[in-house]
């Protein structure tokens, strides 16, 4: 992604060439026949396959409980891709090379006879490293997932690694799909039930996030250029907002929603993930744990909220019926498989503090929702206004802070805004913007996430991937806030109709201060 089309710029650095290697490898996915291999695993792989980056030899095995043939189970991957793959039409030459490459395996979660009949497959295939390289993507609901990898272990086919353990040539990854648990003492108990199986190093837990090129670009920005980290600090920036905003309702995912809300839907992983790369220190090296233990430090330094705290510092939100984008959304309490006196939040803001030498003082806004006027998804970096002199004096509250705006999508890029003189005669300063897009850069060249995220864990690297004590410190946070809302039902000043940005009482969470959100995805 960092190469650039003009010839006459500077040479670029290339950090992963050396890291992306991978060995010949059998991919197993358990929930074949869900959405998400569809949509999103199948096509992924894919383009990873055209574009020359799959390992020299592989095996997609689908895993499912509903009968059909590998020969169907194809066909439906091929139709499924004519919809949802990024580059269209489907190149029928490489798909066939592709498909030839899929089997499919049926198969009961809980049926020994099964994860035999799977084996003997892997088995019979004819190269040594595809029979001994496993990845197993879980695409499957949390609850099934300790029962999966017990009786992979028990069909010889995940050995624990590390510990000094005796275990046979090849590898094997266990990949696991968000969510991770729903509260700390789940995701507690599912990292147990995954680490009697396989060692930390051979779990891979998803945060489709951490896949996306800008959300990726946030540490390369901070970290390889000095005039923004030297700035980064509680001397010069006054807060910090992170907004991700969706258009659409929960459509048909009701029944997922109702168990999950927007705190545990998106906060926990994608908003805390965003902010633990805004706000982390620098670490040692690039290396997967050097990077991961500045998160977990980062996320340990969030002060922790009690009851009052959230009542001051979090809101909720749920939409009523309205429009956005011309379109007409029901009240979430209408939606399907939603109960009508549902109090589940579909929007959250909220005002965390870091306790560190870096960010004291300095509030980070988190705002995300569902039914919000567009899609847009940017970490806005407010900083301090200039002294009271000068323009100040003349300009007075309009003189314009500065900012520095990451935009993760649609429209990705980075805009930096500061103050220049309007031409002319009279002393007039007005907020300008130097803009940089990653599409007018390099091109729209944009793999999905799960592009990148596959072939992470095809060739081992975790950086990428939530570990552990991350999983767990994030949601020790988000229990405090959902401890304190239990049991008490959304009021009236809690709703919002569909098409606005959350409940009036998430503008209240700024103004109280003197600050506003910005609307996101403008450029100025
Ligand atoms: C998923 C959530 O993890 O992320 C969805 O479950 C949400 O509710 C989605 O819509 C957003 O992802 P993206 O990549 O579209 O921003």
């Amino acid at each position: 992604m960092m190469s650039s089309p003009d010839p006459e710029e500077p040479a670029f650095c290339r950090l992963s060439d050396a890291r992306k290697a991978t060995k010949p490898c059998s991919i197993v996915i358990f929930g074949a026949s869900g959405d998400l291999t569809y949509r999103k695993l199948v096509p992924a792989l894919y383009h990873l396959f055209i574009d020359g980056q799959t390992p020299p030899d592989f095996r997609i095995i689908g895993f499912a409980r509903r009968p059909k043939s590998s020969e169907s189970w194809r066909n439906e991957l091929r139709e499924a891709l004519e919809k949802f793959s990024r580059t269209k039409p489907v190149d029928t030459e490489a798909w066939n090379r592709f498909a030839a490459r899929i089997l499919y395996s049926q198969g009961d979660f809980s049926r020994a006879e099964d994860y035999a009949q799977l084996r003997r497959l892997l088995e019979g295939l004819d190269d040594e490293s595809l029979r001994n390289n496993r990845l197993f993507y879980l695409a499957t609901a949390p609850g099934e997932f300790g029962l999966i990898v017990e009786q992979l272990h028990k069909a010889g086919l995940l050995h624990h690694r590390g510990n000094g353990n005796d275990a046979p040539p090849g590898c094997e990854r266990i990949v696991v799909e968000k969510p991770f648990g729903h509260d700390l003492a789940s995701a507690r108990s599912l990292n147990i039930e995954l680490s009697r199986y396989a060692g930390e190093q051979q779990v891979f837990r998803i945060d489709h996030y951490l896949g996306k090129e800008t959300v990726q670009n946030i540490m390369m920005f901070r970290f390889s250029n000095a005039i923004f980290e030297r700035l980064w600090n509680r001397d010069t920036i006054d807060h910090v907002q992170i907004t991700v905003s969706e258009p659409m309702g929960v459509g048909g995912r009701g029944a997922y929603y109702e168990q999950s809300g927007a705190l545990r839907d998106m906060v926990q992983n994608h908003l805390l993930q965003v902010f633990a790369l805004v706000a982390m220190e620098p670490p040692v090296s690039l290396e997967a744990e050097a990077i991961r233990d500045e998160k977990v430090k980062l996320l340990r330094s969030i002060r922790p909220m009690d009851s009052l705290d959230v009542a001051r510092q979090v809101v909720r939100g749920q939409y009523t019926a309205g429009e956005v984008a011309g379109r007409q959304i029901p009240a979430y309490r209408n939606e399907e498989r939603v109960a009508r006196d549902s109090n589940v939040e579909t929007f959250v803001a909220l005002k965390l503090l870091v306790d560190n030498w870096r960010w004291s003082g300095v509030p980070f806004y988190l705002r995300t929702g569902k039914a919000l006027p567009f899609s847009a998804s940017e970490v806005r970096v407010q900083f301090r206004p200039t002294p009271y002199v000068l323009f100040a004096q003349q300009c007075g509250q309009r003189l314009d802070a500065n900012s520095l705006t990451i935009r993760l999508q649609p429209d990705q890029g980075i805009g930096l805004r500061f103050n220049g003189k309007t031409p002319g005669t009279s002393v007039e300063v007005r907020p300008v913007l130097m803009d940089f897009s990653y599409d007018a850069h390099f091109g729209a060249y944009t793999p999905e996430a799960y592009e990148r995220l596959l072939l992470e864990a095809l060739a081992g690297d975790a950086t990428l991937f939530i570990r552990r004590d991350e999983v767990e410190t994030a949601w020790q946070f988000i229990d405090n806030i959902r401890r304190a809302w239990t049991a008490r039902p959304l009021t009236d000043r809690e709703f919002y109709p569909a098409g606005a940005w959350g409940p009036a009482a998430a503008a209240d969470l700024m103004e109280s201060t003197n600050r506003g959100w910005r609307v996101p995805g403008r450029k100025i």
